[in-house]
């Protein structure tokens, strides 16, 4: 494989993206809802003659490019580091295809950024018309980033047909367009402008939150009333444009959800279905709150409760975009490339073959050879003993074997932390992990792991090395009878444990 793996020890790379993304994600649609906002709530106070509304938002627009031309700005770029150490081989393939797309993206950004400066240097600086202008050319090219980057995230999930049917080809980017404007394409944009329309108006709260309520009671009221009409859309079209947006999603990758949905009544619950539930549950406080503490009750809106309503709407978002990611899995871009960067074909059937650690290019060329040997003196098919742990043999097939997971399954897992290995497989004997791992790897039509892994790939002989490794995580040689005792739950029986009772 064309690139070296980056372990992140407990939290996993994936949690590293998502610590960052979390934080970004409601400031980049705030960001884009806030361009929105502001020209839109100046016109109505030019119009109306409302002049007591202008410090407000003059203060507002202050706020907004702190927020977002920093901590936004900071964070996005962050992303983009992240996610290329995290899956160098996927943020490759869409720099290949979306070059072009970036170039647009960043053209916007400028504009964007740009404009949000000028725009609050100038209150009070230049005529109202000249002002209103350059608020609308901002929130125009606002609107215009999300336009564009909505195109290449939607690609992820749903690449469409067209595109599949050239990628590996080398031919991809002739089908930009349809990339871009993928099947979720449009369901994808709809939702995040919602998103963008009620992350504004929530912003504005905060903003407005902090006017006394006591001393200008009329404008508070009014400001956190029009403020709050702006969670209206979101709460009245987000379950269409949902709904919209999974039918379009292909039945094999709605696994995770129908599978959390339908074991509900055990007690089960998927982080899909965890993710849309706190969602929905999250979304419906949102509006109780802000319908009977802000709308209904104005002059007592406070800080506390603007910033109790941001953050549900944080985790909102937050867990929406976790479950986004999880309808994605096992795939880093839909039905082409799995999380660990490895593309259904050719790469599996070609690994298979060839094996996965002798195309590593971060391999050396003696370690390769050294296992070629060990690997040609074993009798072809001998099931290999768990010989003299200390040998070369031994070692060599640890070795392998943890390259093997880190390479393959590191995307998702962790060994002692997020989604750890080890406990996961712990009460399993090497027998056990060995079916477990040729489950992985027969990656059969009926294997319920297709859900939401990526088949384990490479020749036979890697494949027993990370049978090898993941035993010896579990399974302490000569300790096991001990654990395995000490971990049942009746102690009764164990003959060593009857030391001191009382
Ligand atoms: C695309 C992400 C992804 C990759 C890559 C991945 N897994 Fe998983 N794995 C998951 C998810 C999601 C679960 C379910 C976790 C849970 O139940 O909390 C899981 C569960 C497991 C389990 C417990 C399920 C069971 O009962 O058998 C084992 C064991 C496991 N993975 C091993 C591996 C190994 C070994 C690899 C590498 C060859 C790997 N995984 C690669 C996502 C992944």
């Amino acid at each position: 494989m064309n690139y070296p793996v980056w372990v992140v020890p407990l939290l996993g790379t994936g949690w590293v993206v998502g610590l960052i993304a979390i934080t970004h994600v409601p400031l980049s649609h705030f960001a884009v809802g806030g361009g929105l906002f502001l020209p839109w709530a100046e016109r109505k106070a030019l119009r109306e003659g409302r002049r007591d509304w202008m410090p407000m938002l003059k203060a507002h627009s202050k706020f907004f490019l702190i927020l977002t031309g920093v901590f936004g700005v900071a964070t996005g770029v962050g992303i983009w580091f992240a996610i290329g150490l995290a899956s160098p081989e996927g943020t490759s393939t869409l720099i290949h295809n979306f070059v072009f797309g970036w170039a647009i993206e960043w053209t916007f950004f400028l504009v964007e950024l740009t404009t949000a400066a000028v725009y609050y240097y100038t209150w009070d600086r230049v005529s109202d018309e000249l002002h209103m202008k350059i608020g609308w050319l901002y929130a125009a090219s606002s609107i215009l980033t999300l336009v564009i980057i909505n195109g290449i995230l939607s690609f992820m999930l749903t690449p469409g047909a067209a595109w599949l049917s050239v990628a590996g080809t080398g031919n991809e980017a002739s089908k930009f367009w349809y990339a871009f404007f993928n099947p979720t394409y449009w369901p994808s944009l709809g939702l995040r402008v919602l998103i963008c329309g009620s992350l504004a108006g929530i912003w504005a709260l905060v903003t407005a939150s902090r006017i006394d309520g006591y001393e200008q009671p009329e404008l508070k009221a009014s400001v956190i009333r029009w403020s709050s009409r702006w969670l209206i859309p979101a709460f009245m079209l987000m379950p269409v444009f949902f709904a919209w947006y999974i039918h379009q999603v292909p039945v094999e990758q709605r696994g995770l959800l129908v599978m959390g949905i339908s074991t509900i009544g055990q007690g089960v619950f998927t982080q899909v279905t965890r993710s849309a539930l706190i969602t929905v549950m999250s979304s419906a406080t949102i509006a109780a709150v802000v319908y009977f503490l802000a709308y209904r009750n104005p002059r007592d809106f406070g800080l506390g409760h603007a910033v109790a309503v941001l953050a549900m709407a944080v985790a909102a978002t937050g867990f929406t975009e976790q479950a986004r990611e999880m309808l994605r899995k096992p795939y880093v871009i839909g039905q082409h490339m799995f999380s660990n960067g490895i593309r259904k074909t050719p790469d599996v059937e070609r690994l298979n073959r060839e094996g996965y650690l002798t195309n590593s290019v971060w391999v050396r060329p003696e370690e390769k050879e050294l296992w070629a040997k060990l690997d040609a003196a074993r009798v072809p098919g001998a099931v290999v003993p768990a010989a003299d742990p200390g040998s070369q043999d031994a070692q060599a097939r640890l070795t392998r074997g943890e390259l093997m997971v880190r390479g393959q399954c590191f995307a998702c897992h962790t060994l002692d932390g997020y989604r750890p290995l080890r406990r996961l497989l712990a009460g399993r004997d090497r027998e056990a992990i060995g079916n477990t791992v040729k489950m992985l790897y027969q990656y059969e039509e009926s294997s319920p792991y297709r859900k939401y892994m990526p088949p384990l790939v490479g020749t036979e002989a890697e494949v027993a090395c990370v049978v090898d490794y993941l035993d010896s995580l579990v399974n302490v040689p000569g300790a096991k009878k001990g654990a395995a005792l000490a971990a049942a739950p009746t102690p009764v029986s164990a003959p060593s444990a009857g030391g001191k009772t009382k």
